[in-house]
């Protein structure tokens, strides 16, 4: 018979945690995760499969450590005038926000987040052996400067997550936030920018906020707007110092020769990776009126998703879109659901079945 957990000599500060649980169902219309429905157009992946190929030849030796390639492809499609020594990657930005807090968390040390916000914070911190600390937000889920800075000061922690735009709410955040948060620490501000490719085009980003602040952390991923979440891949941006710090923790090798190919031959491709960008969030917005139209309450949204309001009982009416071949997500939050915008296709699912629930509920 195996063991239960408890019954293992597991760290105690691990007992009791859940894993993170995103439902993975094999429904027709997935919605949940905040991924790009949008399969990768054949010609990139054409080309990444050569790239792939090629990189098999040399399998039988470790990849280059440093990813050094991969690094200047970053560095290029960020731009800002970066360089790859400013650039760290790892397979996917969750291992991204692990080093960062196994470089500058760890026992006795704590991270915060304005709650709610991305609930794999807490989970990574934790695993480090720090703990977590959770600021509130104004009632519509915005962050205000002043308030922010208040708040940051007040808990002074190790490292501070910024989510911008946030997750799971959708919300927007003002650089004069970040700058607020960074003067009010003496902590790394992790400003996690996994949705940035979604808000409107003509906003600045947090990378703009780079120069001369050597605690400051932008996180990016090609798991969302350049549709590659199967392939694991998350970078950074920060000063090169911060850098080495990241290189004290990884493990030797930890981006695969497959997985820097993969990437390097996508990041050539940026604009067609890309290029469904437009159109998700099109649909997004379609969901957020069509939702309104529906009765329930859209928050503003900046990603790929939708989190909506006036939800008499979200597990009924998340086992009813179920119970119609949609998932999407409960995110805990009393009276809400998230959805993350698909194609034309699926998006009109979702808002069929939707409005099929509110009329037999
Ligand atoms: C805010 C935020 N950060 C980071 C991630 C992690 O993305 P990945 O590990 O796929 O790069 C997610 C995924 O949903 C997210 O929502």
């Amino acid at each position: 018979m195996s063991p239960r957990l408890e019954d293992l000599p597991l760290r105690d500060d691990l007992r009791g945690m859940t894993p993170y649980g995103a439902p993975q169902a094999p429904l027709p219309i997935a919605l949940n995760v905040n991924e790009n429905t949008h399969p990768v157009p054949q010609d990139v992946a054409d080309d990444i499969m050569d790239s792939i190929a090629l990189a098999l030849r040399d399998v039988n030796r470790y990849p280059d450590r440093e990813f050094t390639a991969l690094r200047e492809g970053f560095a290029d499609y960020l731009g800002h005038g970066l360089t790859r020594e400013q650039i760290w990657a790892a397979n996917g930005s969750n291992e991204v926000l692990q080093h960062v807090l196994q470089a500058f968390a760890g026992p006795g040390r704590t991270a915060f987040g304005f709650a709610p916000t991305y609930s794999m914070y807490p989970l990574l911190t934790r695993a480090t052996g720090a703990s977590w600390l959770a600021g509130t937000r104004a009632s519509d889920y915005s962050v205000d400067a002043s308030d922010a800075a208040a708040q940051v000061a007040d808990a002074a922690p190790d490292v501070v997550f910024l989510c911008a735009p946030n997750n799971p709410t959708g919300t927007p955040l003002g650089l004069d936030v970040i700058e607020a948060v960074y003067d009010a620490t003496d902590g790394v501000v992790v400003v996690d920018e996994a949705y940035f490719e979604f808000a409107p085009r003509d906003e600045r980003s947090a990378l703009t906020l780079l120069p001369n602040r050597e605690r400051l952390v932008v996180s990016r991923t090609m798991s969302k707007a350049f549709a590659f979440a199967g392939a694991r891949v998350g970078y950074l941006a920060a000063d090169p110092t911060l850098i080495d710090a990241l290189r004290l923790v990884r493990l030797p090798y930890h981006l695969s020769a497959l997985t820097q190919a993969a990437a390097s031959a996508a990041l050539r491709h940026a604009p067609t990776m890309l290029r469904m960008v437009d159109e998700i969030v099109a649909q997004r917005d379609r969901i957020s009126a069509t939702v309104e139209a529906l009765g329930y309450t859209p928050h503003e949204t900046w990603t790929n998703f939708v989190l909506f309001g006036g939800v008499a009982d979200p597990a009924t009416t998340w086992q009813a879109l179920y119970d119609r071949g949609v998932l999407i997500r409960d995110v805990g939050i009393p009276n809400h659901l998230r959805v993350t915008a698909g194609t034309e296709e699926e998006t009109t699912a979702f808002l069929d079945a939707l409005a099929s629930v509110g009329s037999t509920s």
